[in-house]
């Protein structure tokens, strides 16, 4: 391990949305909702749907792929895999690990983050700190989720919102004071019933009761949630620009977690951020949880983000909210 402390930067990119569209249209008949209530009350015009069989290691390991294969990347190379996720394949093994064993990351260490919709900056920031502090070279952050095998379909207030989806992340070393510059993490687990799964756990192991009652489903109180959301999101970007002596006009792009575009919206407003210098693909994916920022961030990268293709030396802001309840945001200065 050197001694010397390094940057860290966010490499290479890669996504895998399972080609599955379901627009709301298809949600008018199976709950008592309409396509211009979901799109005026979130943003959300249709979302991915896993195939059948399909779970998150498959999706994980899609995006993952991709990432190796589109850059180049010998997958021996790689010491670490951290997947961000709240909707694993099982609750042990680790996702992480059934990917690390697809992709053939034969020398790599692998586990699982779980912080909800806050899960891949949370990631993001242990992968960073490896890197920084010398200990590992390559992290393959993979975020995923397959939201719909969690869903209770009966639920309007939860089924409209959530998509399934991918993506990955490789951090490399890069100079002091380039590519990720920091975090800001909080939580509170006083909020943990806002949004849960109550059974399945060892605190409500799965049972004939449990089953018939639902309760291995994800269940949200939203309004609750929303306006903390909103505050959570937007003052951990404030704090990082003071840490780091940055302004709000210097963010070049604002990548807020794709949970509801009246959030989105809100938050950019409170940064004094003009809209278009917020990245949103909600209309198309809905609410990916951990996966939305790393999806926004590789469409960016590849330039299908209307106005917004990342690049060098661009202030890049990423901020999260979620179950936990968790929140936090980090600040990179992309290369
Ligand atoms: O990603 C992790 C963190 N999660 C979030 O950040 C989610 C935050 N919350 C939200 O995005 C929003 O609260 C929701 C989209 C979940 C709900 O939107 P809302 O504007 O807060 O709606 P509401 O819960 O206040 O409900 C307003 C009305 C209610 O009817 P009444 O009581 O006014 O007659 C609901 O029953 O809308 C009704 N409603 C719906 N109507 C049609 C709730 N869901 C639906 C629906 N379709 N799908």
């Amino acid at each position: 391990m050197s001694d010397r402390v390094l940057g860290a930067k966010i490499s290479a990119t890669a996504s895998y949305l399972p080609p599955r569209i379901m627009p709301n249209s298809e949600l008018e008949k199976m709950v008592e909702t309409t396509d211009d209530w979901i799109v005026d009350r979130t943003g959300i015009k249709e979302r991915r749907i896993a195939a059948p069989g399909e779970c998150t290691s498959d999706l994980g390991y899609k995006a993952a792929k991709k990432l190796l294969d589109d850059y180049r990347i010998d997958p021996k190379s790689i010491d670490l895999i951290i997947c961000a996720t709240f909707s694993p394949d099982f609750l042990f093994p680790a996702t992480a690990c059934l990917i690390q064993h697809r992709i053939g990351a034969v020398n790599a260490g692998a586990y699982d983050v779980e912080a909800a919709c806050t899960g891949y900056v949370s990631a993001l920031s242990i992968a960073a700190g490896m890197v920084k502090s010398g200990e590992m070279k390559r992290v393959l952050v993979v975020a995923s989720e397959t939201n719909s095998r969690i869903m209770d379909w009966t639920d309007r207030n939860t089924c409209v919102i959530f998509g399934d989806g991918a993506a990955a992340t490789l951090v490399e070393p890069t100079e002091p004071g380039k590519g990720i510059l920091g975090f800001f993490l909080r939580s509170d687990g006083g909020g943990a019933e806002l949004l849960e799964m109550p059974a399945g756990g060892t605190r409500m192991p799965a049972s004939q009761e449990t089953v018939m009652t639902r309760q291995h489903y994800l269940r949200m109180k939203g309004k609750e949630i929303f306006k903390m959301a909103v505050a959570g999101m937007s003052d951990g970007v404030t704090n990082l620009l003071q840490r780091f002596n940055y302004r709000r006009e210097d963010i070049s792009v604002l990548v807020p977690h794709q949970a509801n575009k009246r959030i989105m919206d809100a938050v950019g407003k409170r940064l004094h951020l003009s809209p278009q210098k917020v990245c949103s693909n909600i209309e198309r994916y809905g609410n990916t949880s951990a996966a939305t920022i790393p999806i926004c961030l590789d469409e960016m990268n590849r330039g299908r983000v209307e106005g917004l293709m990342l690049k060098s030396g661009d202030l890049v802001a990423l901020t999260a909210f979620g179950g936990g309840l968790t929140w936090g945001a980090g600040l990179i200065l992309w290369e």
